[in-house]
């Protein structure tokens, strides 16, 4: 989940949106799209491949196609999927948002159903819902109906780091202005209608057509933070249980500023080079006696020579350029997960042991299998769509630079400026964008979850958020990585569903440790294949069966992991947020 704010709304007649409370919390159109949730067993339309024998469900809902025209009685299509509880009668339903934006919420319930359902004690029934832009839903692509010949032509020149080059983000943000441009010639009457307030407002009928209780229960992470603030702005009254993991900085993302983002991306590098030369039998970038410092040294090293002499490599005829872009990039993106680190490093060393074909081998073997993000016009669309800023020139985004670089050595200038570069040329806006104060009371508290060392969304964004929701409270998670699930921790679990199935808040200042060391590349479905519920039976064989997790088998697991560092680094995680 990736994503990106001062307060420069600058952008003309650009908001749309109602002001907040009132007009908010009436139901508009409220006579149009569906009344009730026909779920479904016969889901293999949706092509989804599920690993697991748990059986779920599936629906179309229909929901107004544009909130903010009285005139039109057009409706969308959402994909739902739903995962019963395992303990019935449950307690309600969770909605999940997996972040991007441009993540898709369908198939993520049911690649991370296990966890889910444990962390909640079996008791509720996850939802999952593909977001406008994604999936099926108001999908679009920004060089829609043009031949394979015509998109290669007609592809912007993809952007790369911001220090790839000295020329690097002129040629971003000219390739910027180009996809922009793409976007608004061919899907620029979708791209109005997929902004953050609609997806709210998609929410709302949701559970107002449960046959539930008419509250909103919610786990959004990363930007699936920003969609469960604006949630709870719009319509304060229907909270009742709102997990906000992994926060985006809700007032920068709508500013389209994001200065904030990256402020903990060398705590977490330095976390992976700490967590090398700790676990050297499983860290091969690590040599003898090697401190952290000098394997930091060894890697930068490396990426300078790549920068200016990239390597080709020909394998079966065809030939790969390994280059600084691609290769940060990707240690960038697996950052994400610690379980991913062992990969890295792995990666990394064959590099540096001078063996690019190696590299660029196990890179086919993992990529070919991964399951591609695929979603850059979806998140563009989105983010861009709901955020105030735009710029004439790179010229006018020297002052962003000047705040972002400082915030991390290592990625202050590569990863910094694009999110912003991205959307300060977007040509589009969505037709309504949350306007209304965020000082705001809900009917029931928030829960925000912060990791002390996470890549894209700091613990300093979710003490942000925090603080515009009066009674919320921040669990600050010690770990490492993208969201509280990165790095498996009992305590926070537990905390998790203490607040869902009891609305107990963690005390303010509350602190969880993970309870899996750094290159571990276990996870929390590696713990949940260990868990028995009768001592023999792995859970994964008996998914029928109640689960609620016991807090002593899963703290076991836990601690089994955590003694069984793992020896030989080998997968990719896929479902990355
Ligand atoms: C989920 O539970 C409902 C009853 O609450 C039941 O009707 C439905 O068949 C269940 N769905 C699946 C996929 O088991
Ligand atoms: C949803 O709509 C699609 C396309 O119309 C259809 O093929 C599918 O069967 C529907 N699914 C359900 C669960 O109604
Ligand atoms: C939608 O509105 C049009 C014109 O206002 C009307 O002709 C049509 O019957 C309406 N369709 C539905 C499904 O209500
Ligand atoms: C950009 O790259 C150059 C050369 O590799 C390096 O010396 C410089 O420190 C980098 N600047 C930033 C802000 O990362
Ligand atoms: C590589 O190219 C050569 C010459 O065109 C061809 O004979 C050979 O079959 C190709 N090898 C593979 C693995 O495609
Ligand atoms: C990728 O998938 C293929 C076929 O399913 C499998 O044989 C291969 O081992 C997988 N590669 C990795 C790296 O998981
Ligand atoms: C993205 O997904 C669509 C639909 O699943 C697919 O047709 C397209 O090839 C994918 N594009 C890339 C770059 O993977
Ligand atoms: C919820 O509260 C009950 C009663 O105080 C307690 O027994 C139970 O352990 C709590 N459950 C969770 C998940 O905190
Ligand atoms: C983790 O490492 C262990 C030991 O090498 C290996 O057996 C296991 O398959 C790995 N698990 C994953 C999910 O990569």
């Amino acid at each position: 989940m990736l994503f990106l704010s001062v307060l420069l709304a600058t952008a003309a007649g650009r908001v749309v949106g109602l002001p907040r409370p009132e007009s908010y919390r009436r139901e508009l159109k409220a006579d149009i799209g569906d009344s009730e949730i026909q779920w479904s067993t016969d889901c293999a339309y949706l092509g989804y491949k599920i690993d697991s024998d748990l059986s779920y469900s599936c629906a179309n809902f229909s929901v107004p196609l544009d909130y903010t025209d009285p005139s039109s009685n057009e409706t969308l299509t959402l994909t739902l999927t739903k995962i019963n509880a395992t303990i019935q009668p449950a307690k309600g339903s969770v909605l999940f948002n997996p972040g991007g934006p441009g993540g898709r919420g369908a198939p993520f319930i049911l690649g991370h159903s296990a966890e889910f359902l444990t962390i909640l004690g079996g008791q509720f029934n996850l939802i999952g819902f593909d977001p406008r832009a994604t999936g099926k839903t108001l999908r679009f692509d920004c060089l829609e109906g043009l031949s394979d010949l015509e998109r290669v032509k007609d592809q912007p020149p993809p952007m790369v780091l911001g220090n790839s080059s000295d020329v690097a983000l002129g040629h971003n943000f000219a390739s910027a202005q180009s996809e922009s441009n793409d976007c608004l010639q061919r899907a620029g009457d979708t791209v109005q209608l997929v902004g953050t307030a609609f997806v709210a407002r998609d929410m709302a009928r949701i559970v107002d057509t449960l046959e539930e209780d008419g509250m909103l229960r919610y786990w959004g992470l990363s930007y699936g933070t920003v969609l469960g603030a604006t949630f709870s702005a719009m319509f304060p009254e229907k909270v009742d249980k709102v997990l906000l993991d992994g926060n985006a900085n809700v007032q920068q993302y709508y500013a389209g500023w994001e200065t904030q983002m990256y402020v903990d991306l060398d705590g977490t590098v330095q976390g992976f080079f700490d967590g090398c030369v700790a676990s050297p039998d499983i860290c091969p970038l690590a040599g003898d006696g090697e401190t952290a410092e000098d394997v930091y040294n060894t890697v930068e090293a490396l990426f300078t020579q790549l920068k200016y002499n990239p390597i080709a490599v020909t394998i079966l005829n065809e030939t790969t350029i390994v280059t600084y872009n691609d290769v940060k990039f990707f240690m960038f993106g697996n950052l994400y997960e610690p379980a991913s680190w062992p990969t890295i490093a792995t990666l990394l060393s064959y590099l540096v042991d001078d063996n690019p074909g190696l590299y660029v081998e196990t890179m086919i073997q993992l990529t070919g299998n991964a399951t591609a993000g695929n979603f850059t016009d979806g998140f563009a669309a989105i983010k861009c769509g709901d955020s105030a800023y735009r710029a004439d020139s790179l010229a006018d985004l020297i002052p962003f630079e000047e705040e972002i670089v400082p915030t991390s050595t290592w990625g202050g200038l590569d990863f910094g400026l694009n999110n912003m570069i991205i959307c300060s040329s977007w040509l589009m806006n969505a037709k309504e964008v949350y306007s209304g104060d965020w000082n705001v009371e809900t009917k029931n508290p928030l829960m925000l979850i912060g990791n002390t060392w996470d890549p894209v969304t700091p613990l300093v964004a979710a003490q942000a958020n925090s603080a515009l929701f009066p009674g919320s409270v921040v669990l600050q998670h010690n770990g490492y990585g993208h969201c509280s699930l990165a790095q498996p921790s009992l305590c926070t679990a537990e905390a998790i569903q203490a607040y869902f199935v009891n609305g107990t808040l963690p005390a303010s200042g509350t602190v969880c440790q993970p309870d899996v060391p750094l290159f571990s590349n276990a996870t929390w479905e590696d713990a949940l294949d260990s868990i028995s519920l009768d001592g023999t039976v792995p859970v994964k064989a008996k998914r029928d069966v109640p689960y609620g997790p016991s807090s002593e088998d899963l703290l076991e697991a836990l601690i089994e992991l955590s003694r069984d560092v793992p020896g030989k680094p080998v997968t990719l995680r896929s479902g990355r947020i």
